[in-house]
């Protein structure tokens, strides 16, 4: 198992990321492509944390130049997610297990609907230690978890019918727009990956109401347990 000295955090948006941004000491910020990398010192690990912006190229592009210029022993994507399992309540914690990228899909020409060709994969495996570290961190806070599959694509997720249909393909447990994308940057750069999701709407006819309400809070949680993260592992 890799000794983790230096983590990187990305999120998609500011309230995903400022407050953890916030408590890093002597940090410095260096631009590369319109995106800030805010680098310091949290519980004695140095940490990187970005805003990408939202959507899969936005997070790659993050997750790839952070690799090359800062060389994170992992990389951790934190922030809001929509419901697709029943079973999670507002402001519960996704810790993923797999991301899938939902609307990827060559299924006409005979591929499995999700495969990222050329490396072969479908479902990116998140990294167990760090997946693991993320869940007792999250006993420890006694934040409401469950590990499980995190569909990401180009689409805020608001009815039920797109919902069913992600549920139906890849049996996954919430929906968001960035981690399976950084998976696959980090994928084929051997670098483990974990992600942290607070559930903030229930990706269906709701979700534009309950978005604007809960994401804030949602986020906080985000930040909160990240930070516990970057102090236990
Ligand atoms: N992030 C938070 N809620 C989401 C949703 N319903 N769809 C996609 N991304 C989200």
């Amino acid at each position: 198992m890799t000794k983790i000295n230096t983590v990187g955090v990305i999120a998609a948006m500011q309230i995903e990321i400022d407050a953890l941004k916030a408590r890093l000491e002597n940090s410095e910020t260096v631009t590369i492509s319109g995106i800030d990398y805010v680098s310091g010192m949290l519980h004695g690990k140095k940490v990187i944390a970005a805003k990408c912006g939202i959507g899969k190229v936005f997070a790659a592009i993050c997750a790839q130049t952070m690799i090359i210029h800062f060389a994170p022993d992992c990389i951790i994507n934190t922030g809001v997610a929509g419901a697709l399992n029943k079973e999670l309540h507002i402001c519960d914690i996704v810790v993923g297990e797999k991301t899938v990228q939902h609307d990827m899909d060559t299924s006409p020409i005979g591929d499995p609907v999700g495969l990222v060709s050329g490396i072969n994969v479908v479902f990116f495996e998140n990294d167990k230690n760090v997946a693991d570290v993320i869940c007792k961190s999250a006993e420890k806070l006694g934040f409401a978890h469950r590990r499980g599959i995190i569909a990401c694509g180009d689409q805020f997720v608001a009815d039920s019918a797109t919902k069913e249909k992600i549920v139906k393909n890849f049996g996954a447990d919430a929906c968001e727009m960035e981690s399976a994308a950084m998976a696959q940057a980090c994928y084929i750069n051997n670098v483990p990956f974990g992600v942290i999701r607070a559930i903030s709407d229930g990706a269906d006819d709701g979700a534009n109401m309950d978005y604007p309400t809960f994401a804030k809070i949602a986020a906080e949680k985000g930040i909160a347990l990240t930070d516990e993260f970057i102090k236990n592992i």
